[in-house]
């Protein structure tokens, strides 16, 4: 089950001009809760102007070589809770942080000898650096290859720290998209011809082990079309989005159900329990369930975290969209419940399994 807990600031450093990484220490007596595994992610609570707002941010720090939970964060053009973060944070502050989550994971075995490739634009290297130096310090048979799209060199976040992992076993190729190298295959954008290029460049990355992309949804697309056409298997490929998508958008295919009219939902949540009636067209379980007082765990509503997941012990619930939980997950009985409605006359939804 997901809480708040209150951490303190114990430290913040300017990454890039608009980039700050905060890390936070983790009292003894929490240990436990903070866990976490290489590419998850923390949500954070602020109120900023009299106003509750949620944000999930990946970890950066590896839970193998770094003592702080370190999460970076890129002011965004309008981006109330990215400006208040980079602006007005310091250190000794005291922020309302949940546990880690996330399912963009990689389980790091120190006896593994495999082959990772990584695609990331942006912000999106924070997961992806997590993983990186979880691999590299604990397989040291493994080796990681990891394209990384930025605007300039000055914009790249963790530009030293993985400029000196690549005099290691990282194989970095920097792509710039206002920069000028001098090399064609290193300017531009991270898109299908930059992908193909790249592969053509070096056809042993196709016999990657696995994949890890994280940045924007087109970058994410365009890679994932290109590894298909090159017969890369969709299972291991696997991608991390920080925004609710467009392109990527679909409908999550709804189960068969004659369902239709007022189910009565139980949901069970910090061992307490809450029934109330809910129309199958009406609001989603975790909006209820917040209607009804529960303080039910959340951040994204919008499909792409996990922070919502909850567990249907009893009947059947829908979700509209669903780009987090692994089908694995769904097929034990995990719901989104920011994207869930009731399909049968009984439910019961139990976050205390999540
Ligand atoms: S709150 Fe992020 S998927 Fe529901």
């Amino acid at each position: 089950m997901s809480q708040f807990h209150t951490l303190t600031i114990a430290k913040i450093t300017q990454q890039t001009p608009d980039t700050v990484s905060v890390a936070f220490n983790i009292p003894e007596s929490l240990t436990d809760s903070f866990k976490y595994i290489p590419g998850q992610y923390l949500t954070l609570k602020f109120n900023i102007n009299g106003q509750e707002v949620r944000r999930a941010y990946s970890l950066c720090s590896s839970p193998l070589t770094d003592d702080l939970l370190e999460v970076a964060v890129k002011k965004v053009e309008k981006g109330i809770v990215s400006s208040y973060i980079n602006e007005e944070l310091s250190i000794g502050d005291k922020i309302e942080v949940m546990p880690p989550q996330g399912n963009f994971t990689l389980e790091v075995n120190p006896s593994s000898s495999k082959n990772y490739v990584a695609f990331a634009a942006g912000s999106g290297i924070t997961p992806i650096i997590s993983i990186i130096k979880s691999v590299l310090n604990n397989e040291p048979k493994s080796k990681f290859t990891l394209v990384y799209g930025n605007k300039t060199k000055e914009s790249t976040i963790f530009d030293k720290e993985l400029s000196e992992l690549s005099e290691g076993n990282l194989n970095l190729i920097n792509i710039y998209s206002r920069e000028n190298t001098g090399n064609a295959l290193t300017e531009g954008r991270i898109n299908s011809d930059k992908v193909n290029a790249i592969i053509k460049n070096d056809l042993e990355l196709l016999k990657a082990d696995s994949f890890f992309m994280c940045g924007p949804e087109e970058m994410i697309v365009a890679v994932a079309g290109s590894l298909k056409v090159y017969g890369v298997l969709d299972e291991k490929v696997n991608y991390e989005l920080f925004t609710t998508p467009v392109l990527l958008a679909k409908e999550t295919p709804k189960e068969e159900t004659n369902f239709s009219g007022d189910a009565t939902v139980k949901v069970i949540y910090d061992d307490e329990e809450v029934e109330f009636s809910l129309n199958s067209k009406g609001a989603t379980i975790l909006d209820a369930a917040m209607q009804q007082d529960v303080d039910v765990p959340f951040s994204c509503k919008g499909a792409v975290c996990c922070t919502c997941k909850a567990l249907v012990t009893e009947g059947r619930a829908i979700m509209d969209a669903n780009y987090s939980l692994s089908d694995s997950e769904v097929a034990e009985g995990y719901i989104l419940t920011c994207q869930a409605h009731p399909a049968s006359a009984n439910l019961t939804v139990d976050y205390d399994e999540a």
